[in-house]
């Protein structure tokens, strides 16, 4: 059974200030690439800056239960396309 595949962009102020303002083209365009297999959605902070603060990853965006640091558009479709392909494995 293939199970949805969730990622939530970070919008909170750090992630926002490191640049998740523009990995909101994710939140309309993965929905077109993927259609059902893939939710997308926008959330406030992960909790995730503040633990990694002095080593800022940000932004974050969570795939599943991984977590991409420094994320970018592509970074984070590499990450959906490497999840797609684990499940076709299955
Ligand atoms: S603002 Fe993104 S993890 Fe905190």
């Amino acid at each position: 059974m293939d199970k949805k595949i969730s990622v939530k962009v970070c919008l909170g102020t750090t992630c926002f200030v490191m640049g998740s303002a523009n990995l909101q083209e994710l939140i309309e365009m993965v929905p077109k690439k993927y259609g059902e297999k893939v939710e997308v959605s926008g959330v406030p902070c992960l909790g995730l800056c503040s633990i990694d603060w002095e080593f800022s990853k940000a932004p974050y965006v969570k795939v599943d239960d991984d977590v991409v640091k420094e994320a970018t558009v592509e970074k984070v479709l590499k990450a959906i396309d490497d999840k797609l392909a684990i499940q076709n494995k299955q």
